[in-house]
């Protein structure tokens, strides 16, 4: 495995509609695994192939859900999750719109608070081909929107309502 090296705006690449994945070789599981180790050594909580130059639909997400819920800090840590989605494609989309503030490895220094839907329905393929559909919701619901605005050639600049520099004593957002 290898890290690969993220691009920031104004490379072209971030701006182009991805091309769907059709060819699920040895190739590509490389790719998908230099992304999960360039993800977390960014660190982020999800990165799109853009993101590493690369216009293909396909991003790596991975998120601990109960940073969430900070009554259970006595709980055992679950496992974080972790999903590979390849040509994904939201097919639903929950009425309820959520606020939050959000922040891109391709563009370091600025936050945005930016609405997204709460909970979304999402049909993919996994990282051999098989299709599966997935339903998320919370923040793991706004990285997953992020991520395939970055394959459409969206970035949460487009769609905030307001952004900023975020002061230095400012709470940290995670990345993707
Ligand atoms: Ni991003």
């Amino acid at each position: 495995m290898a890290l690969r090296e993220i691009v920031f705006l104004p490379e072209p690449v971030l701006r182009r509609k991805a091309k769907p994945v059709t060819k699920f070789d040895k190739e590509l599981q490389t790719l998908i695994d230099d992304m999960i180790e360039t993800m977390r050594e960014a660190p982020g909580v999800g990165l799109a192939a853009p993101q590493v130059n690369i216009s293909q639909q396909l991003a790596v997400i991975e998120y601990d859900e109960d940073e969430d819920e900070e009554e259970n800090e006595d709980a055992p840590p679950k496992p974080k999750k972790l999903y590979v989605i390849i040509n994904p494609e939201i097919i639903k989309t929950s009425e309820e719109k959520v606020m939050g503030i959000e922040g891109c490895l391709s563009i370091p220094g600025l936050q945005g608070e930016v609405e997204r839907h709460e909970s979304i329905q999402v049909k993919a393929l996994n990282r051999h081909g098989s299709p599966v559909k997935l339903k998320v919701d919370g923040w793991m619901a706004r990285i997953f929107q992020h991520e395939i605005d970055h394959l459409n050639g969206v970035l949460f600049t487009d769609r905030a309502t307001r952004v900023w520099k975020p002061r230095e004593d400012e709470d940290e957002v995670p990345l993707d």
